[in-house]
């Protein structure tokens, strides 16, 4: 496969094309600032699976109204430390900022937060969201269900989505620790990446439509969990907190991303946010994260690793290095967000 020429984008610049792209679209002014921000949180980190690779297919869902243009949110709080955030099915990325910004309220004052998110779209890299939380000082895990794409465990048919989960802590220097994964041996963004590059796939990240491995990311009919058995579990309690807690399609009955784009999906996340102050001291907690950190560094790397790293932090160094380079972007991509169509 030959691979597609990248074009380097300064970020606020490519922020900016993604936010046009998505007014033009037809989604209001607030709704697509905020996915923009979620875009370019990816794209900016090097989690291209989730950055410009999304824009035609969120701007066509948005153009055929499979997103609510005009949604009526409602929070309920339901006890002293819990409640659930109605997103009328319009864009997740707003949705679970907002639903976010509640559950970090409830902890502020109770010590714990916990928020349902109901019917919600695509709410993007969720890491985001629990980054958001850690950035006010507290210990953050979301959880989200993704379409019906993945073979359980010694299975050959889809059953679970992608079901990412990101968890968050602050330390004393530094930005806070952010772990965010598919339960997939890899998201499914990474076999659209692979598509936009023409880029051929590992054999051990999905199989094609007859349950073989496949290299050909045009081949691929599902994906796999992440280590087996374990990701296949994961993969179901995500699904079990995010879905059917909440009273939502669940499994196999969610909603395919890019079936009909004309029709709402319905999908759930979930946030908990834990206020470290109501667990112990909260200077002694974060001083004891920024020396995991340290002690992690100074672990003699493996033959073929330069260092340990904490998570997140590849995603910061690249950060870094696109400050200075731009964020690579498909060429073909670049045009289609310079381009006036929508689809
Ligand atoms: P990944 O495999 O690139 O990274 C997973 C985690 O491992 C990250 O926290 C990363 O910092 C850490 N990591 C990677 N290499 C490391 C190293 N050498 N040392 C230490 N830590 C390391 O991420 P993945 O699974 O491809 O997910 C990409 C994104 O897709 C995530 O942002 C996720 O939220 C998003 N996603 C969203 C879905 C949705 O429906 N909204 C569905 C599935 C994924």
């Amino acid at each position: 496969m030959s691979e597609e020429a990248l074009v380097y984008v300064e970020r606020n610049e490519l922020r900016e094309l993604f936010k046009t792209k998505l007014v033009n679209a037809g989604l209001p002014n607030y709704l697509a600032d905020k996915t923009a921000d979620l875009m370019i949180f990816a794209d900016e980190r090097g989690i291209h699976s989730h950055g410009s690779v999304r824009t035609q297919y969120y701007a066509e869902r948005i153009a055929k109204k499979g997103l609510n243009l005009d949604p009526q949110f409602n929070f309920e709080q339901t006890g002293p430390s819990t409640g659930t955030y109605f997103g009328d099915n319009t864009v997740g990325h707003y949705v679970a900022y907002e639903a976010m910004e509640k559950a970090i309220t409830l902890a502020e004052d109770s010590g714990i937060g916990m928020v349902g998110v109901k019917e919600i779209g695509h709410s993007g890299a969720i890491g985001y969201f629990a980054e958001q939380a850690a950035k006010r000082g507290m210990v953050a895990l979301t959880v989200c269900q993704s379409d019906p794409m993945v073979v359980p465990f010694g299975g050959t048919e889809p059953y679970f989505g992608t079901n990412p989960i990101a968890f968050a802590a602050p330390r004393e220097n530094g930005e806070p620790i952010l772990f965010d994964m598919a339960t997939t041996v890899q998201a499914w963004g990474k076999i659209l990446d692979a598509r936009s590059k023409n880029k051929s796939i590992p054999d051990t990240w999905a199989v094609d439509k007859n349950g073989e491995p496949t290299t050909d990311p045009f081949e691929v009919g599902a994906l796999l969990p992440v280590a087996g058995p374990k990701g296949y579990g994961l993969m179901m309690m995500i699904d079990i907190l995010s879905g059917s807690l909440l009273g939502l399609p669940f499994g196999k009955h969610v909603t395919s991303m890019y079936e009909d784009l004309s029709e709402y999906r319905r999908l759930g996340q979930f946030h908990i946010v834990i206020n470290p102050a109501f667990f112990g001291d909260k200077d002694q907690f974060l001083k004891q994260v920024s020396e995991m950190v340290e002690e992690l560094h100074a672990i003699k790397p493996a033959k073929g690793f330069d260092q340990v790293y904490y998570p997140g932090e590849i995603q910061e160094e690249v950060k870094a290095q696109y400050k200075e380079s731009g964020i690579p972007v498909a060429q073909s991509i670049y045009d289609y967000l310079q381009s006036d169509d929508i689809y």
